[in-house]
C-alpha cells in the first residue's frame, strides 16, 4: 500500500446549533465537567497524530473559532446546516488532492478517547474497507441511526430514526457518528447523498449504502464500550455524560492516593491535580485551574473555584474559595468566604463566618469569628477579635489597612481605611480607629463609660 494512502486527516462536526437542547448557545459550546465539549474530540483527536484537524462550523462560527484560539485546526464555514453529508463536503477544500485516510467524528461525543479513535482506525486499516463505521450497542437507542446487517452480518444500511420502522426501531445496534474511510471514494459518495428523508437532510450515514452499491467494501465495528460514544443532544444527555466524565475523572484520582468519600455526589472537573492523602467529603465542587496539595481536608458543602490549597489545609464545611490561596496547614471555616485575591498563610487560621477579599494573612495570624477583612495587609501571628471590620469603602473609593506582626485587636473593632497598625501593637475592644498606630502602643478609641449612681431609681423608673 502507498505511504500517502497511510496519511490521516480528521474532519469534526460542529456545524449544528443543536436544537433538542433548546439553548441559544451552539451545543458544542456547551461545558461537560468545565470544558466545552468540542474540547475534548479535539484533545482525542490530535492524539492521533492527523496532518490537519478540520473543525466544520456554523452556528455561532465566532465563539466556536474563539474557544479553539491557540489550537491549531483549519475551521470551515458550514453557513447553512443541511445536514452531516453536507458537512463533510464544506472541509473539501482542506482536502484537496488527499488521497489518505480521513477520519470523521461529530463533535457531540465528549466521552470519546484518543483510544477509541485508535481502535477504529486499526480496524480500518486492517480490513482494507473502503468505509468503516463505528457501531455499538445500547438498551435505550431512541434518536441514534440504526444499523440494519444483512443475513451473514456484514452492514446494509444505517436508518435514521425517523426513517426507521418500527421493526428497525427496535434493534439496538447504532451508528456512533464515527466514520473511517478513503478520502476520494469516500468524498465521492457523499455528493451523490439526496435528502429523499423525513427531515429532508443529507445524512452521512447514507454513504454506507452508496459504497455498497459501488460494490466498495464497507465494515461496521461494533465497540463494546458504549459509555464512551454517547452522543449529547439534550440537557438529559449533557448531565450523563457530565457524570460519567466525572465519575472517570474521580477514579483516576482515587486510583492516586486521594479519598473521594461520596464520589456519586462530589464533583471535581477534569484536569485539577490533588495531592495525596487528601480527603474529599461529599457535596464538594472544585473547578477552574484549582489545585489542591497533598494531606487536604475538604469538607462538606465546599466550593472552590481557580484556587490554589497548599498541603496540609483544611477548609471546613459550607466554606466558599475564588481565585484565592490557601497556605499550609491553614483552617477555612466552616462557613467562611474568600472572596478573589485572598492569600492566607501557612497555619492561619479563617474562622466561621469571616469574609476576606483582596487581603493577604500572615502567617498564623487567625481571624476567627465574624469578620470582615478587605483591602487589607496583615503581618504574621497577629489575632484579629470577633467581629472586626476594615472599613475599605467611603463611597468612592477602597482603601487598604495594613497591620504589622503579632498585633492585638479586641472584639469590634473597626477600622478606618486608609490606616496603619505597626508592629506588636494592641487596640482595645471597641474601637473605631481613624488613625495609624505605632508599633507596641495601646489604642482605644472608644467612649469612656459613666456611672450614674441609683439613677433608675431617682428617675422613679422601676420600682
Ligand atoms: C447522528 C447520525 C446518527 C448517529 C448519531 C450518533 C446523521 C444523519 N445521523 O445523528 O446516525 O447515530 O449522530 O451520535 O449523521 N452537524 C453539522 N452540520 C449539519 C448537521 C450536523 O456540522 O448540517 C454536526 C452537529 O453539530 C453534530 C454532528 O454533526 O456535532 C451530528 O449532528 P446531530 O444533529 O447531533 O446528529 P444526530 O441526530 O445525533
Ligand atoms: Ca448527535
Amino acid at each position: 500500500m502507498n505511504k500517502n494512502d497511510q496519511k490521516l486527516r480528521i474532519v469534526i462536526l460542529a456545524a449544528g446549533l443543536g436544537k433538542r437542547m433548546r439553548s441559544r448557545q451552539a451545543k458544542v459550546l456547551h461545558p461537560v465537567c468545565g470544558r466545552p465539549m468540542l474540547h475534548y474530540v479535539l484533545q482525542a483527536s490530535r492524539k492521533l497524530n492527523p496532518e490537519k484537524v478540520i473543525v466544520v462550523i456554523g452556528n455561532q462560527a465566532d465563539k466556536v473559532k474563539e474557544t479553539l484560539a491557540g489550537e491549531k485546526i483549519y475551521p470551515v464555514l458550514q453557513k447553512k446546516q443541511f445536514g452531516t453529508a453536507h458537512a463533510v463536503l464544506q472541509a473539501e477544500k482542506e482536502l484537496q488532492g488527499f488521497r489518505g485516510i480521513l477520519l470523521v467524528l461529530n463533535g457531540d461525543l465528549p466521552l470519546i478517547t484518543a483510544e477509541t479513535l485508535k481502535s477504529i482506525l486499526k480496524e480500518h486499516r486492517k480490513s482494507g474497507a473502503d468505509l468503516s463505521v463505528m457501531t455499538t450497542i445500547i438498551d435505550d437507542p431512541e434518536g441514534y441511526g440504526r444499523v440494519i446487517r444483512e443475513g451473514n452480518g456484514s452492514i446494509r444500511q444505517i436508518v435514521e430514526e425517523r426513517d426507521a420502522t418500527m421493526s428497525q426501531r427496535e434493534i439496538k445496534e447504532i451508528s456512533c457518528g464515527i466514520y473511517c474511510a478513503k478520502a476520494k471514494p469516500f468524498l465521492a459518495a457523499l455528493k451523490r447523498v439526496r435528502t429523499n428523508n423525513v427531515q429532508q437532510e443529507y445524512y452521512i450515514t447514507d454513504a454506507v449504502r452508496i459504497m455498497l452499491g459501488d460494490g466498495k467494501k464497507v465494515s461496521a465495528f461494533l465497540y463494546p464500550e458504549s459509555g464512551e460514544v454517547l452522543g449529547v443532544n439534550t440537557r438529559y444527555e449533557l448531565c450523563a455524560a457530565s457524570k460519567l466524565m466525572n465519575r472517570k475523572t474521580l477514579h483516576r484520582l482515587m486510583e492516586s492516593g486521594v479519598s473521594i468519600l461520596d464520589p456519586e455526589i462530589t464533583f471535581i472537573e477534569s484536569d485539577i491535580p490533588v495531592g495525596r492523602d487528601t480527603v474529599i467529603y461529599p457535596n464538594v465542587y472544585i473547578e477552574g485551574k484549582t489545585r489542591i496539595g497533598k494531606g487536604c481536608r475538604i469538607f462538606p458543602g465546599c466550593h472552590i473555584v481557580d484556587s490554589v490549597i497548599l498541603n496540609g489545609a483544611w477548609i471546613l464545611n459550607n466554606s466558599v474559595i475564588t481565585r484565592s490561596r490557601v497556605g499550609k496547614n491553614a483552617r477555612i471555616g466552616p462557613f467562611a468566604h474568600l472572596r478573589p485575591e485572598s492569600d492566607i498563610g501557612e497555619d492561619a487560621r479563617i474562622g466561621n463566618f469571616v469574609e476576606v477579599k483582596k487581603s493577604k494573612i500572615g502567617r498564623g495570624t487567625k481571624a476567627s469569628h465574624l469578620t470582615y477583612l478587605g483591602d487589607a495587609t496583615i503581618g504574621e501571628k497577629s489575632n484579629i477579635g470577633a467581629g472586626t471590620i476594615t472599613c475599605n469603602y467611603d463611597g468612592f473609593k477602597k482603601h487598604r489597612t495594613t497591620l504589622g506582626k503579632k498585633v492585638f485587636v479586641g472584639s469590634d473593632v473597626q477600622f478606618i481605611a486608609p490606616v496603619t497598625i505597626g508592629d506588636g501593637a494592641y487596640i482595645g475592644a471597641g474601637s473605631t480607629i481613624t488613625e495609624d498606630v505605632p508599633k507596641h502602643s495601646l489604642a482605644i478609641a472608644r467612649a469612656r463609660q459613666s456611672i450614674k449612681k441609683n439613677w433608675t431609681i431617682l428617675k422613679k423608673k422601676f420600682k
